[in-house]
């Protein structure tokens, strides 16, 4: 049966923990190496954005020329998804010509629709619920840095978005404790949080939801940002702008997290906004790092979908 990569609450913590392993394997090999084995030479990867993308689309596209396959770029304007064409349409007709879908859509149900018309893999590449490439780069750079993910402490500040929601499940699922801190109206969705509260009582790590983001970080391994405005609620930006500064993350808040903490964020960064220029630049940031290793942990995902 074909595998697709929908969404990190879909994969056991052994599978995870696997994609994990082997992206260290795969980065380890091009850096001793200069290059890695082609296993997937002659393979397409057709990649149809509806929002735009800089580390996503190039990520994918140099991880499948590293690997020996290739990647089809496809804009909103060729594809227009559910509106020129419907998506089980769009999905039938590229599973004849690529080996692999990548879809960054606006509704979490059309990367759900590709997956169940095509008879390939398919991959989310960001949706309106969740980013679960964007999920194994940060745990491959959590890992890299503290050699280890179980016993924790990941504090995501900011609104309860996409990213929060892949952030939330593979701590969950392989053992960091997650605390979130965001102001009223922009929570975690009740559903997010029903699935980190299954994975955690398997797993054994806390859950908090919290409104203050002092409060959040204090004894934190790891803060998290993002931005106050997810793609598609541009029209909501200047009601965020209002509602958001205390959740910045500044030079005081790190402060008063763990001395070694790392922070991190999934880029595109709004600087003066969720983070500082001082901290994004700041000997606690991880951030170059973090999107270079998107690179490296799609591969694992692209090589695991045919394994
Ligand atoms: N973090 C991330 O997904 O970046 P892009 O929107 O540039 O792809
Ligand atoms: N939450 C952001 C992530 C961008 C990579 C968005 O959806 O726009």
């Amino acid at each position: 049966m074909k595998k697709d990569f929908i969404s990190i609450a879909d994969s056991t913590p052994e599978a995870l923990q696997s994609i994990l392993d082997l992206a260290v394997e795969l980065k380890k090999e091009r850096r001793e190496k200069g290059e890695n084995k082609p296993i997937l030479k002659g393979k397409v990867l057709g990649m149809i954005f509806q929002k735009p993308s800089l580390r996503t689309r190039v990520s994918f596209d140099m991880a499948m020329r590293h690997l020996g396959g290739d990647a089809l770029y496809l804009s909103p304007n060729e594809i227009g998804l559910g509106q020129r064409e419907s998506v089980a349409d769009v999905a039938r007709v590229l599973a004849g010509y690529v080996d692999i879908i990548m879809a960054r859509v606006f509704a979490h149900q059309h990367v759900l629709d590709l997956a169940k018309w095509a008879d390939i893999p398919v991959i989310n590449g960001l949706s309106d619920y969740d980013h679960p490439c964007q999920g194994m780069a940060d745990a491959l750079t959590i890992f890299e840095k503290f050699n280890r993910i179980k016993g924790l402490n990941v504090s995501y500040i900011g609104d309860g978005n996409n990213v929060a929601v892949s952030l939330l499940h593979f701590c969950s699922k392989l053992g960091a404790n997650f605390t979130i801190a965001s102001p009223e109206g922009y929570d975690l969705s009740e559903k997010a949080l029903n699935e980190g509260k299954t994975f955690a009582a398997k797993s054994g790590v806390s859950i908090r939801m919290m409104r203050d983001p002092h409060e959040a970080v204090k004894g934190a391994d790891v803060i998290y940002t993002d931005t106050w405005t997810s793609m598609g609620q541009e029209e909501e930006t200047e009601k965020r702008k209002k509602v958001f500064p205390p959740y910045q993350v500044n030079a005081k808040l790190v402060a008063e997290a763990s001395p070694n903490v790392i922070v991190m964020h999934c880029l595109p960064a709004h600087r003066g906004q969720e983070i500082t220029d001082e901290v994004a630049d700041g000997p606690h940031s991880v951030l170059f790092p973090q999107a270079h290793n998107r690179m490296h942990a799609q591969k694992a995902i692209l090589v695991s979908l045919f394994r």
